[in-house]
């Protein structure tokens, strides 16, 4: 009893101390600490979409985040889905800002020793080849380990341990295996993929907390990790309620599905249209000008608690008194008729007036909005989430910025490097060559 007495006397005396230090440093001038990653070096080895989206996201974060590119080509999408000849394409300078980029071939004997020492210098190595791609380089894990025991090693592969775990993987393929594809679609239809980039971005972002986490372990512990997420597994996580619906399937039918009650369920979740994935009805309806305009649509929830608001506003204040809509139970096995009436008094309105009218009423709505319409949106360029970027050879271009805001660590975007842009700087400021070696480096095609 006494002892633990003296325990809490001592604790508190730290605690108001560590209250203390941190009100101090609340009052020092913001961006004397850098940005949240600075003093972070990141060995980039990513291509394509998944690796590049973590590595930005470090860059954004503050790490000087170095992008190795195979001499003379690069990164394979400078070259995909060009919509101007000869200039770094969209699909790279988006995925792409904020870095350093050194050509580099490490299977060359010379290249070798250079990404060897790359790896001594840097914290954080990312990578998302094919399996084995960085084994056949020579530098397996016992080995980059040895190289430096405090690097924290990412990698983001197509499908973990198992009969899959040799497979390169695709965005599309990562949605269909991991239970995106098979619920989502219409009732009855084929399954659809969504146009988020939920297999590559989304694991990307899985893989970017992972290396945080391992930073911050290795200040206690001294030494890096191996850390890895699989696409099918990043995209499973972000469908975790359809396994919950899975499960719940075993104790009845799924009520709030619109298959209720009139189409039978299967053994497996079913694909629900527009169904919101909550407990609350909700549907995509058509507004004023859906004839013309194929993003002429709103997203209403009819949330129980808003529902008389929601009928008043359409008009049909008789639901509240009619026992056949006026409580939940009687709506749910005609919901898709009470959308259709919803429908009548929404295409009298564009989806923005719909907003504008059932926000206020706490009934839960969204425009669809079009990639337009985000392009141009004011507020999101105040924000900074859609950012224009000057680039050399390609002029200006829009972006998407860093949707993580800090407020200590605010992000600038930058252009994406030429190929090869900082070859010499990163030779001679990482490695530590001279001019000399720059040159006999690049005479045997290493660099
Ligand atoms: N210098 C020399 N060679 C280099 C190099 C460099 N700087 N960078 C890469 N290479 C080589 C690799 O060593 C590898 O060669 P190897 O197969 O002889 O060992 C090759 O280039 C790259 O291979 P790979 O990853 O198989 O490219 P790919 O275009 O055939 O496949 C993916 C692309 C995306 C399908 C595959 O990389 C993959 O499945 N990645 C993991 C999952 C993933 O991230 N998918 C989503 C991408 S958005």
């Amino acid at each position: 009893m006494a002892k633990k007495k003296q325990k809490s006397a001592k604790a508190k005396p730290t605690a108001r101390k560590t209250i203390k230090t941190a009100k101090k440093a609340a009052r020092s001038p913001k961006g004397k600490g850098g940005l949240a990653l600075s003093g972070i070096r990141v060995l980039d080895m990513t291509h394509v979409q998944s690796g590049p989206t973590c590595t930005q996201l470090l860059a954004w974060l503050g790490a000087d985040v170095i992008k190795v590119e195979r001499p003379g080509t690069g990164d394979a999408t400078r070259g995909q889905l060009r919509d101007v000849p000869n200039v770094d394409s969209l699909y790279f300078t988006m995925l792409n800002h904020n870095k350093r980029s050194i050509t580099l071939n490490p299977k060359s004997p010379v290249g070798n020793k250079i990404f060897a020492r790359l790896i001594e210098e840097c914290d954080v190595m990312v990578e998302n080849f094919a399996p084995g791609a960085i084994d056949r380089m020579g530098f397996p894990w016992e080995k980059i380990q040895k190289i430096n025991p405090r690097m924290v090693y990412a990698s983001v592969k197509g499908f973990g341990p198992g009969p899959y775990e040799d497979c390169k993987v695709y965005e599309n393929v990562a949605q269909c295996t991991g239970g995106s594809a098979s619920t989502t679609g219409e009732i009855g239809r084929v399954p659809l993929v969504t146009g988020a980039q939920i297999g590559d971005s989304g694991t990307g972002l899985h893989l970017a907390l992972g290396i945080v986490a391992a930073l911050l372990q290795r200040e206690r512990t001294g030494r890096g990790q191996r850390v890895t997420c699989a696409m099918q597994d990043g995209v499973l996580n972000l469908c975790r309620v359809k396994l919950r619906d899975q499960q719940r399937l075993a104790h009845g039918p799924l009520k709030e599905y619109p298959q209720y009650p009139n189409i039978p369920f299967g053994p497996a979740v079913p694909r629900a249209g527009n169904a919101s994935g909550g407990g609350q009805p909700g549907w995509i309806v058509k507004c004023k000008g859906w004839e013309t305009d194929p993003d002429a649509y709103s997203y209403v929830i009819a949330q129980a608690a808003a529902f008389p608001a929601l009928a008043k506003a359409i008009g049909r204040e008789d639901w509240l008194t009619d026992p056949e809509w006026n409580t939940p139970e009687a709506r749910l096995p005609k919901l898709d008729k009470m959308f259709e009436i919803i429908e009548q008094w929404t295409m009298t309105k564009t989806k923005f007036e719909v907003m504008d009218i059932l926000n206020p009423l706490d009934v839960p709505c969204g425009p669809i909005l079009s990639m337009k319409e985000l392009a141009e949106e004011p507020s999101l360029r105040k924000t900074g989430t859609v950012v224009e970027v000057d680039h050399p050879t390609r002029g200006k271009y829009l972006t998407v910025g860093n949707p993580i805001k800090l407020s200590d660590s605010p992000t600038k975007v930058v252009r994406s490097p030429l190929l090869g842009e900082h070859t010499d700087e990163i030779l001679r400021g990482v490695v530590g060559f001279s001019k000399k070696d720059i040159e006999e480096a690049r005479k045997t095609g290493a660099v």
